[in-house]
């Protein structure tokens, strides 16, 4: 009997033991945590062989491959197999946090004289990636007026082919905070277009935090490279930072030789934590979504909130509902939501709540609520800020697996007092 799975089954069946054969672990039916940061070869050839096949990518020799945990160690591979299979990628490269994941990708892939186009709002660690850190190495960032318009990504690929040749074209899709949805077919369809242009197709980048393999892949809609915080969803405990980005083979090994230098590999205990996250994503997901459409209908309903943008609200026959029809299965659970009033009123409510915790992060199992403006989004400046959505009444709620109804009441006695 085979005791290791094929990646040809659902992903409800991948989360479980994909990535993971108990006959490299005395039959263990859950792996175990390598925790060592070296590994003994088993002689000098060996040694080198191994680093033969790390650095030169000659075939692995026999015995164990790994040399030492900062390159790779037995339970990033088990993730990353696991990760690459719910993206539907050759490969996953996964990192210490989702920021070590985004800040690799631009690295790895930009040089000086190139230039970035991006969707708008950007979550606020990579707007500083594009806006204070890249320019100092001579990479310019250009963004899109209207994501959903594959005219108006063209036009901001055109401005930018004006300043040196287009490295990344990175989506975020939903954005961070306001649920912004981008057209990733279209954005892909640009890039085709530069490359046949110019030579040089740029990859294409998607931020898939949001809303995480189960709900969205953005691979199969034309996308090089898919980059999930699993801080987040994948996670979904609220007790890790990790990142993962999934692709083509040859982009993944890019990633994954840099990072041995970078230093931004997972820790083991952080990887055996995130193959148990796995096994209940789609659960966690389905149950996520279904509370936040019902917390949704509570504030679209209430007299003191002035606009909710939960995705599965998108106008009947509007651009934005046939988008996220053509490349979503659902709406998430993480949602911006405006109060009327501006912070005054949106630290009343915040202060007042007893479930809902007041936290940043989202897609934990608990519901977090905060003010991008004044957290999330305090290092934007604020024109940039205001121009996409943030403004100073904004909330954003990640809804977690409670029973609907005790979030509900929370809301409502909060609101009642503001
Ligand atoms: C959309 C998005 N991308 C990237 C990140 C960064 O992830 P991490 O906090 O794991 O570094 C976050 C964090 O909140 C995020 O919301």
């Amino acid at each position: 009997m085979s005791v290791e799975y094929g990646d040809d089954l659902h992903p409800e069946t991948l989360t479980i033991g994909f990535g993971y054969d108990p006959r490299s672990a005395f039959g263990a039916a859950k792996p175990p945590i390598f925790l060592t940061s070296t590994f003994v070869y088993e002689s000098a050839q060996h040694a080198k062989d191994v680093h033969q096949a790390f650095f030169d990518g000659t075939p692995a020799p026999g015995g164990s491959p790994y040399i030492y945990s900062r390159l790779t160690h037995p339970n990033l591979d088990m993730v990353e197999r696991r990760l690459a299979a719910l993206d539907k990628g050759d490969d996953a490269a996964v990192f210490s946090s989702g920021m070590a994941a985004i800040s690799a990708i631009m690295l790895c892939f930009s040089r000086p004289g190139e230039t970035i186009v991006h969707t708008r709002p950007t979550y606020g660690g990579t707007d500083a990636m594009l806006y204070d850190f890249m320019p100092q190495f001579g990479v310019t960032p250009f963004a899109v007026e209207d994501a959903l318009s594959e005219a108006s990504i063209q036009a901001a690929a055109n401005q930018a082919l004006e300043r040196g040749p287009i490295a990344l074209i990175m989506l975020e899709s939903p954005a961070n905070p306001t649920g912004t949805v981008v057209d990733i077919a279209a954005a892909a369809r640009v890039a085709d277009a530069v490359g046949e242009r110019t030579g040089r197709r740029p990859l294409v980048m998607v931020d898939n935090t949001f809303l995480g393999p189960f709900v969205q892949t953005p691979l199969s809609l034309g996308a090089d490279l898919c980059m999930t915080s699993l801080t987040k969803y994948c996670g979904g405990h609220s007790d890790l930072l990790a990142g993962g980005v999934s692709g083509r083979k040859a982009l993944t090994d890019v990633l994954k030789k840099q990072r041995t230098f970078f230093g931004s590999h997972l820790d083991p205990y952080s990887c055996w934590l995130l193959l148990r996250s796995f096994e209940t994503l789609h659960l966690r997901t389905e149950r996520a979504g279904s509370n936040a459409a019902k917390v949704a209908a509570f504030l679209r309903d209430h007299p003191k909130i002035e606009t909710v943008n939960y995705l599965g609200f998108a106008p009947e026959g509007s651009t934005v509902q046939a988008v996220m029809a053509r490349q979503c299965r659902g709406f998430g659970s993480t949602f911006a939501f405006i109060i009327k009033g501006g912070e005054r009123e949106a630290f009343a409510l915040l202060d007042r709540l007893k479930v809902l915790r007041l936290a940043v992060s989202l897609g934990g199992a608990e519901t977090l609520i905060c003010h991008p403006a004044t957290t999330t989004h305090y290092n934007v400046p604020i024109e940039r800020r205001l121009e996409v959505g943030v403004t100073d009444g904004a909330l954003r709620v990640s809804v977690g697996i409670e029973h609907p109804d005790d979030l509900i009441a929370d809301l409502t006695q909060a609101l009642a007092a503001v």
